[in-house]
């Protein structure tokens, strides 16, 4: 896993005055699991359709490892993408389409058959074969369309966005399988949700408005973002509401949102704010409903990173 198979440097798309992808400098070592998160409009689509060779950069580089042919025209036979809305032909059955894809990546007809057959079966979908992809559920189509991706036996596989449309059934069929092929493969996936990344992803790029935001290692990035935090809840009342109006002025306060009946608190001194706290509570008689000490996760950052 010390192996890295594609680095990108400074990687910039220009579209006329929109700069959808802005300086992206990144990393992907050999079979892992990153997710490309980031809210509607991003840049995740622009940036994976550079580097599946399919959008020309303006500016920046696609250093793809050496192991091969290094031009990116012959590594498009070593990468698998799923776009973001794929197209299926309704009419054609799954092994069909299968076979269809196969040949058009260069495999021979012989091979194509044989390929097709083994990831129909790696994506759970040999029962359904010979049946006509516009009776396929979403998981079902989502599923094909990342057999499609695997058929020519790429090293990386890009995947557009691919649960986001599905029901959750869907989803979980679709989670599983990206589980049971990563390591096998490496895989680059995006999403706008963090708790996809987090279920199946070692690493992520959190992107926004075209930058990097943040990236890593998901346990690294949870130990850095990790801060205290006090969760008050009191009952309602005139006197709860002004003294929870006034936390916000403490000095061990770092920040602080405040309810009608409670207050969410990140503090940088707990001890201190437990103390300080609690007897100003006993002391005013506040009405006390909860009083809990937590650290916040990398949902906060991920809110406060996308929403700034
Ligand atoms: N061909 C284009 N012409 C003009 N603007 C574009 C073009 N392609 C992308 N953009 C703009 O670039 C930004 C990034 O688009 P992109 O599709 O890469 O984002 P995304 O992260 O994939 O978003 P989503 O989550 O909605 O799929 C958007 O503001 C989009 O409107
Ligand atoms: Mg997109």
């Amino acid at each position: 896993m010390t192996d890295e198979l594609l680095r990108i440097k400074n990687l910039t798309k220009k579209i006329g005055s929109v700069v959808p992808v802005n300086s992206l400098s990144f990393e992907l070592m050999r079979g892992s699991c990153t997710a490309l998160l980031g809210p509607n409009g991003a840049g995740k689509t622009t940036t994976l359709r550079m580097l599946a060779g399919l959008l020309s950069p303006t500016q920046g580089e696609i250093i793809y490892s050496q192991s091969g042919a290094g031009s990116i025209s012959n590594w498009r036979n070593r990468i698998g993408y799923l776009p973001q809305y794929p197209k299926f032909y309704g009419w054609m059955s799954g092994i069909e389409y299968l076979n269809f894809s196969a040949k058009l990546s260069g495999l021979s007809k012989q091979r194509a058959a044989e390929r097709s057959l083994e990831v129909l079966e790696m994506v759970g979908l040999q029962q359904a074969a010979k049946r006509r992809i516009s009776g396929y559920s979403g998981g079902m189509k989502q599923r094909l369309g990342i057999a499609q991706a695997l058929v020519h036996e790429p090293e990386l596989i890009l995947l557009d966005e691919p649960v986001s449309a599905l029901d959750p059934i869907g989803r979980r069929e679709v989670m599983d399988l990206m589980r049971a092929l990563r390591g096998d493969v490496t895989i680059l996936f995006s999403t706008h949700v963090l708790h996809d990344a987090e279920e199946i992803c070692d690493d992520m790029v959190l992107m926004v408005e075209g930058r990097i935001a943040e990236s890593g290692s998901l346990t690294e990035l949870r130990m850095k973002h990790r801060q205290p935090i006090l969760f008050i809840e009191v009952e309602s009342g005139e006197r709860e509401m002004n003294w929870l109006h006034s936390l916000g002025n403490r000095d061990f306060i770092e920040a602080s949102e405040i309810g009608t009946q409670g207050a969410r608190l990140v503090v940088s001194d707990m001890n201190r704010a437990r103390d300080v706290l609690v007897r100003e509570i006993a002391e005013s008689g506040i009405g006390l409903l909860r009083f809990e000490a937590g650290t916040s996760s990398l949902e906060d950052m991920f809110m406060k990173v996308v929403n700034s």
